[in-house]
C-alpha cells in the first residue's frame, strides 16, 4: 500500500491542496513535511472555501490522521488560530500530531525576515514575511528551538538566550531595532505548552507503523520544485526541501517507502515574489490570465506573476522528484483562447537550449521558444472523462504529456472538489 508524495512542479500554487483533498477519503494519514505558514492552500468543498497555511489540506477529510512532520517550521500562534477556525466550522482536527523535532518560528524570526528583506532593497526575495528563512537558518545553524524544548523550561530559556545573544546585537546595531527580551519569548512559547502537549509525538515512528500496517499515507509538499532550496532558482527560493526527497527527511520515513510521486502542475505558470520566470507575461494577456485564474496569493494577497506553460520546467521537476504521475490543474482557465502558447525550449545567447540552463544567469535571460496549440471555446468545467473534453483540449493535454514524458493522470477543470477528470487512479 502506498506512500504518496504530492509536490509542486512550478513556483507554487499549482493546486496541491485540492489534489490532497481529492485523495482524502482514501487517505489514512496526511503529512506536511516542509515549510510553514508561508504555504497557502485553497480548497473548495461545496459552497465552503477553506484557506489553510500551516495545517495540511488533508485535515479537511473526516477520518484522516494529520501530521506536522519534523521538517516543518511551526508558528504556534498560527497553529492554534487555524485549529480554532476549523473547529468553529465543525472540522474535527483532534487527531493532529506534531513532531517533537519540528522547529518553532518565534517573534524574532518574523522580525528578522522583514528587516532583512528591507535591507536587501531591490535584491529582495519577496518572502511571505512569516519568519520562514530565519527559522530554517537557526535550525541549520544549530541554534533553533524545537517543539520538544518547550517541555523543559530550563532548556528552553537557555536556548532562547543562546539564539538571542547574537540576534540582539544584529537587531540593535545593524538594523536599528529594539532588542528582544528572553523572557518575552519564553513566556510567549510557554503559554502554548498545555495545549500543545497532547499533540506532540514521535511522528516518524507513527508513520512507519502506519506504513507497516498498509495504511495510505499522503506526504503533502508545501511550495514547489522551483522554490526548493537546493533545486530551485536560488536565492529566489524558500528555505526548505520542497521536492520529493524532503518527504523522506522531513517526516522520518525511508525513501523506499515513497511509492508514488505526484507532481501538481498548472496548465500555465505563476510565481509570487522575485526571481527568473522566462514565460512571464507583462501584457493584457497576462492580465487576462491573472483575473480569469484568480491569481492572487492565498497567504499575502499579492497579485501572482503569470505566464505560459513551460515544458522544460516540468521535465526538470520530473527528473528531480522522480514524478510518476502528473496532475494538470486549471485547464478550464485557458478556455476561450484562440491559440495557446507553450514554451518548448529556450533561446540563450542565440542558441536553442532544450533544458533549464545550468547557469542561473543564463536562465535569467532565457527567451522562451513558443509553440502554438489550437484553443477551444466550449465550457469544460462539467467534463468528467477525457472524452468529454473538446478535441483541442485533448490535444493540448496530450502534447504536454508527450513533452514531459510522464503520464497526466488527473486533469483539473474547475475549483470544486469534484471538478476533475481521473485518467489513472493515484492510489492503487
Ligand atoms: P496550492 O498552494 O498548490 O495548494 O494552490 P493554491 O490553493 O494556492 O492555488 C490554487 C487555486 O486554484 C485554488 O484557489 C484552488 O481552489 C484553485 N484550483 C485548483 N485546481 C483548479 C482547477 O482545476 N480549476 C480551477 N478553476 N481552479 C482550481
Ligand atoms: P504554496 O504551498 C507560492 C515564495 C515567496 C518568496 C519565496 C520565499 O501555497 O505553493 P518564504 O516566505 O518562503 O521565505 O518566501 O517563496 N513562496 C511561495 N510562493 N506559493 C507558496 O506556497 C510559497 N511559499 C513561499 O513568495 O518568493
Ligand atoms: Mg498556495
Amino acid at each position: 500500500m502506498p506512500g504518496i508524495v504530492i509536490v509542486g512542479v512550478q513556483w507554487g500554487d499549482e493546486g496541491k491542496g485540492k489534489a490532497t483533498d481529492l485523495l482524502g477519503d482514501r487517505t489514512d494519514w496526511v503529512v506536511k513535511f516542509n515549510g510553514g505558514n508561508n504555504a497557502g492552500h485553497t480548497v473548495v468543498i461545496g459552497d465552503e472555501k477553506y484557506a489553510l497555511h500551516l495545517l495540511p489540506s488533508g485535515i479537511l477529510s473526516p477520518g484522516v490522521n494529520p501530521v506536522i512532520g519534523n521538517g516543518v517550521v511551526v508558528d504556534l500562534e498560527v497553529l492554534f488560530a487555524e485549529l480554532e477556525a476549523l473547529h468553529a466550522r465543525g472540522v474535527d482536527a483532534s487527531r493532529l500530531r506534531v513532531s517533537a523535532n519540528a522547529h518553532i518560528i518565534t517573534q524574532y524570526h518574523r522580525t528578522l525576515d522583514k528587516v532583512t528583506e528591507r535591507f536587501l532593497g531591490k535584491r529582495m526575495i519577496g518572502t511571505t514575511g512569516r519568519g520562514i528563512g530565519p527559522a530554517y537558518a537557526d535550525k541549520i545553524n544549530r541554534v533553533g528551538i524545537r517543539v520538544q524544548d518547550l517541555f523543559d523550561e530550563n532548556i528552553l530559556r537557555q536556548k532562547v538566550e543562546g539564539a538571542l545573544d547574537q540576534k540582539n546585537h544584529l537587531l540593535l546595531k545593524v538594523y536599528n531595532r529594539r532588542a528582544i527580551a528572553v523572557e518575552e519569548i519564553v513566556d510567549d512559547l510557554l503559554s502554548y505548552v498545555e495545549r500543545l502537549r497532547p499533540m506532540v509525538a514521535d511522528t516518524g515512528l507513527l508513520l512507519n507503523q502506519a506504513l507497516d500496517r498498509g495504511d495510505v499515507v499522503v506526504f503533502e509538499g508545501g511550495q514547489a520544485t522551483m522554490l526548493d532550496v537546493d533545486h530551485g532558482t536560488y536565492p529566489f527560493v524558500t528555505s526548505s526541501s520542497a521536492t520529493a526527497g524532503g518527504a523522506s527527511t522531513g517526516s522520518g520515513v525511508g525513501p523506499n517507502r515513497l511509492d508514488r510521486i505526484v507532481g501538481i502542475v498548472k496548465a500555465y505558470t505563476t510565481r509570487v515574489g522575485s526571481g527568473p520566470f522566462p514565460t512571464e507575461l507583462h501584457d493584457e494577456q497576462g492580465e487576462w490570465l491573472r483575473s480569469r485564474g484568480f491569481e492572487f496569493g492565498t497567504t499575502t494577497g499579492r497579485p501572482r506573476r503569470v505566464g505560459w506553460y513551460d515544458a522544460p520546467i516540468t521535465r526538470y521537476a520530473t527528473r528531480i522528484n522522480g514524478i510518476t504521475d502528473l496532475v494538470l490543474t486549471k485547464l478550464d482557465i485557458l478556455t476561450g483562447l484562440d491559440e495557446i502558447p507553450v514554451c518548448v525550449a529556450y533561446e540563450v545567447d542565440g542558441e536553442r537550449v532544450e533544458e533549464i540552463p545550468v547557469s542561473q544567469s543564463d536562465f535569467h535571460h532565457a527567451i522562451p521558444i513558443l509553440e502554438y496549440f489550437p484553443g477551444w471555446k466550449e465550457d469544460i468545467s462539467a467534463a468528467r472523462t477525457f472524452d468529454d473534453l473538446p478535441a483541442a483540449a485533448q490535444d493540448y493535454v496530450l502534447a504536454l504529456e508527450a513533452m514531459s514524458g510522464t503520464r497526466i493522470s488527473v486533469i483539473g477543470v474547475g475549483a470544486a472538489r469534484d471538478a476533475v477528470i481521473v485518467r489513472t487512479d493515484l492510489v492503487d
